[in-house]
């Protein structure tokens, strides 16, 4: 009989990482393998990792010097590393790690079934080139499996900013938008399997534009074309940068009906002298106008922003200047990390901020912002919101789901299924969810 080979995947990081995870496992799939949850049963272990934040390189490599056992015991088992570890260290992993047979970068996921191939033959396989190709149009799912009703859907990857901490211009490569008409049947094939929710996603995803056959499309035109498929009841987009708030986007915010009132667009710091040092080209300033417009489209939008503290020269004056507009934006969601040096990158030469400081200085602005969501969080109790389910809850006869302002919401004893979208009043605030009753 045939038996299927197993695949362990574990996905490091971001929302794009999960999506080309799906993808992998997907074209595997075509190699006769199927999804294990645990690492010891698998033919197959990969690594999809992430190089934004940690000290990522050398986690990988621990992780890998923990699967030596395994592979002793089954010497047929394969090890891959994907994603931007992949892409930033290339060859020296399997310099430095003999374990692995594979490295993958995220522009050649496509190739990965003929790379397996290659190391099924005992041979080592390594891509990690930036080709022309649309990996997503080689990598086509298998037919119609049924889907949950949210999805993620990667529209351009890349990017062309050069933030001077960032290392995703040089992992994932310069800003590559996927046409428009691939993207929108990739659309109209999820909702075909169950998808009422689709997240654009871009490591700069409004920077969009892409090819129709007469000329570009922005990501607002894309958006107001999903907008027309049929059971597609909503739509999101992540993540965006200031300057690329463009009008039609702002105001698509205030007129597209299946565009969720939620935005993600991350300002960094509040001081204009770190932001120019960030080279982020916008001001506070510019910034809280930005802000004003988009609520002036549309007044109920929940602002998310990502922050970063002690960036290198940051002072205490400097950080007081992100903390006020924190305060003014006042966040429904925000993500602050600790500045950590990327070799590599123009601000790693610079002066550092002392550790203490910097972690005292995220601890404050943390506060903060949990005191915002809290806030924002507890407004909503005696609204009524639409709640898309997707799952049962952790009580008895509960379902989960999510509002427009990406909230979960519980409902408990009522007769809703997964892929349903209902309104709902909110009854309670709690630690990180809401509660509620069907209307
Ligand atoms: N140090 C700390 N945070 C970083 N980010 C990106 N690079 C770094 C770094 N070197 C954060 C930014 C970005 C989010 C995805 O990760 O806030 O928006
Ligand atoms: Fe990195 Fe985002 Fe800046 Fe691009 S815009 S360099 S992805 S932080």
């Amino acid at each position: 009989m045939f038996e299927p080979k197993k695949l362990f995947i574990k996905t490091y990081g971001c929302q794009m990482n999960v999506y080309d995870s799906e993808r992998m496992t997907e074209a595997l799939g075509g190699q006769g393998y199927v999804e294990t949850q645990s690492p010891d049963d698998a033919d197959m272990i990969l690594l999809n990792t992430c190089h934004i934040r940690e000290k990522a390189a050398e986690k990988v490599y621990s992780e890998l010097g923990r699967f030596k056992g395994l592979k002793a015991d089954k010497p047929d088992l394969k090890i891959g590393v994907a994603g931007c570890v992949a892409q930033a260290e290339g060859e020296e992993i399997m310099r430095r790690q003999p374990l692995v047979d594979l490295v993958v970068g995220p522009q050649s996921y496509h190739r990965l079934p003929e790379m397996e191939a290659k190391t099924r033959a005992g041979e080592k396989a390594l891509d990690t080139d930036f080709p022309e190709e649309d990996k997503f149009e080689k990598l086509k799912s298998r037919p119609k499996a049924k889907r949950g009703p949210t999805a993620f859907l990667t529209v351009q990857e890349g990017c062309d900013k050069f933030c001077a901490f960032c290392v995703v211009p040089y992992t994932r490569g310069a800003e590559v938008s996927r046409p428009a008409n691939r993207i929108l049947s990739e659309a109209r094939d999820l909702v075909e399997r169950g998808v009422r929710e689709i997240t654009l996603l871009g490591q700069n995803v409004n920077a969009y534009h892409g090819a129709r056959p007469n000329g570009d499309m922005s990501l607002a035109g894309l958006i107001w074309e999903l907008n027309k498929i049929d059971g597609l009841e909503r739509i999101r987009f992540t993540t965006s940068h200031p300057n690329d708030m463009t009008d039609d986007l702002i105001e698509a915010h205030g007129t597209c009906d299946k565009l969720m009132p939620y935005l993600h667009l991350p300002v960094q710091a509040g001081s204009d002298k770190i932001l120019k040092r960030m080279n982020r080209s916008h001001t506070a300033e510019s910034y809280l106008r930005l802000v004003e417009r988009i609520r002036a489209a549309r007044p109920d939008i929940l602002m998310s922003g990502d922050f970063i503290v002690g960036f290198p020269e940051e002072t205490e004056e400097d950080f007081q200047a992100t903390l006020d507009l924190v305060e003014e934006v006042r966040y429904g969601y925000a993500y602050s990390f600790k500045y950590s040096t990327r070799p590599g990158t123009p601000a790693a030469e610079r002066p550092q901020v002392p550790e203490d400081e910097a972690t005292d200085r995220l601890h404050r602005l943390q506060a903060l912002i949990t005191r915002h969501q809290r806030e924002v969080q507890d407004d909503m109790v005696g609204r009524e919101v639409r709640v898309l389910f997707e799952k049962a809850g952790r009580l008895e006869g509960q379902m989960v789901g999510k509002s427009e302002y990406l909230h979960a919401v519980h409902v408990g004893g009522a007769n809703v299924t997964s892929g349903d979208l209902r309104r709902v009043r909110i009854t309670a605030s709690g630690a990180n969810s809401l509660a509620g009753e069907l209307v």
